[in-house]
């Protein structure tokens, strides 16, 4: 009897195994409170598996196209044969609509969370847009049937397992052993599958290797460290993220500042930053944050603070007011700066939903309040 090759064997064990995860993660992720951050990080893993199952049926499905499948046992009947093509047409067609509910889901969703696969590769959104529903019903019609499908998957998978079993041990077909690399598979010719099957393996691994170490990339964190030693310019903030700390930094910066002790009405400062310069140290929320719903950076490259008065506290220290003016709101803040070997450095909080940062839908997820920090030189 013929059997699969190395390549269609390799790719049937690594979407099998990455299915069953993705059925089991699911289910478990989604039974975590909504604000635990566990469930959202099993999240960002379960939408970077989900697509690299796409990606391998896809592999899979061009693959099959160019090669036959071995001829199924003699003493099948017409209704079984029947029954297990349509079984594994059921399957495929499962391993395609579950990624694409998954992905439908995601880009319809109000929180208008971008997607970075493995923390490196952003995936983009499905346009969802412009249709008489509105993306918040999509958004639930997709979660309803991303959540029916993955159950007629785990129901057919069972189905699956159970005729691959009855074949191999009651009926004695060997149907099993031919989706498994076996003796008289290494023994036969096709050293060519072998090796790009055993090269799919090591991809895949490497690909676990990526998203274990390049995972995050940590931005240079402003207020932090030795602030006499830090002569550059920085501008930091720390925003929460489901309760947690979440460090970043706008890349482009630029003060002027002029601090005149003897006459405090001549001391100013203005700073600018580049609002799609800002990075986290998760790439999600990077990728983000230039988007509409924070800092529309498109409409508002820049955000600017603009000092009112200057006034000397003790030595060293300044009471600073100014005008914030970010999204195009402008707000009165105020803030303590410390100037110490010619650097000044300080640190105050605001509140984002003031300059219309982040919309309703995201405040379960993301705390109001952020701290904006900075150090630069005084000449
Ligand atoms: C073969 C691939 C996939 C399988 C088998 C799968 C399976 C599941 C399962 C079993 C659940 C739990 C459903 C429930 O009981 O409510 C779930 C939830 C979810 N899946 Fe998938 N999924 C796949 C691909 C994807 C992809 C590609 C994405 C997005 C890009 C995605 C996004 C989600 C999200 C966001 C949830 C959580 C929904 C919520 O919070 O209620 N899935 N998935
Ligand atoms: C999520 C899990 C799985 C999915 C989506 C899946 C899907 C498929 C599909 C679509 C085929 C048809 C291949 C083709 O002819 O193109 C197939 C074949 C096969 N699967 Fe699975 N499978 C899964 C898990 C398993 C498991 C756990 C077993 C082991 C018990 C298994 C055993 C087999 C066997 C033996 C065949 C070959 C059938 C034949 O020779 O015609 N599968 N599978």
């Amino acid at each position: 009897m013929g059997r699969y090759n190395s390549v269609a064997i390799a790719l049937h064990w690594l979407v099998a195994i990455a299915i069953i995860g993705l059925l089991a993660v699911g289910k478990w992720m989604t039974s975590l409170p909504e604000a635990d951050p566990l469930r959202f990080t099993a999240t960002q893993w379960h939408k970077s598996f989900g697509i690299l199952v796409l990606g391998l049926s896809v592999i899979r499905l061009l693959w099959k196209f160019g090669h036959r499948s071995p001829p199924l046992p003699d003493h099948m009947k017409a209704w079984e044969r029947f029954a297990a093509a349509s079984m594994h047409l059921l399957l495929y067609l499962l391993m395609f609509l579950l990624p694409l509910t998954g992905w439908l889901m995601v880009s319809a969703s109000p929180l208008n969370l971008n997607t970075v696969l493995f923390g490196v590769v952003p995936l983009p959104h499905i346009p969802v847009e412009g249709y008489a529903i509105s993306k918040e019903n999509l958004a639930e019609l997709f979660l309803d049937a991303h959540h029916l499908l993955s159950s007629v998957l785990l129901a057919m998978v069972i189905f699956h397992v159970l005729a691959a079993l009855r074949h191999q041990f009651m009926l004695g077909d060997n149907i099993l052993s031919r989706m498994v690399i076996g003796e008289q598979h290494r023994h036969s010719k096709d050293l060519n599958h072998g090796t790009i099957a055993g090269s799919l393996l090591a991809g895949f691994g490497l690909l676990a290797l990526v998203t274990l170490t390049g995972q995050r990339d940590i931005p240079a964190q402003a207020g932090e460290g030795d602030v006499a030693s830090a002569a550059s310019l920085q501008v930091g903030f720390i925003a929460t993220q489901l309760g947690e700390p979440l460090n970043g930094s706008f890349d482009q910066a630029q003060v002027d500042v002029k601090l005149d002790d003897a006459d405090p009405s001549q001391s100013s400062l203005r700073a600018t930053v580049e609002t799609a310069s800002a990075s986290t140290a998760d790439s999600q929320v990077t990728t983000t944050l230039p988007t509409a719903d924070w800092f529309a950076s498109e409409q508002f490259p820049t955000a600017e603070f603009v000092s009112r008065s200057i006034r000397a506290l003790s030595a060293g220290k300044y009471q600073v007011v100014g005008e914030m003016r970010i999204k195009g709101v402008a707000a009165e803040v105020a803030f303590e700066m410390a100037v110490e070997d010619k650097v000044a450095s300080g640190s105050f909080e605001i509140d984002r939903s003031v300059y219309g940062i982040g919309s309703a839908d995201q405040d379960e997820y993301v705390g109001k309040m952020v701290v904006l920090s900075f150090t630069f030189p005084v000449q």
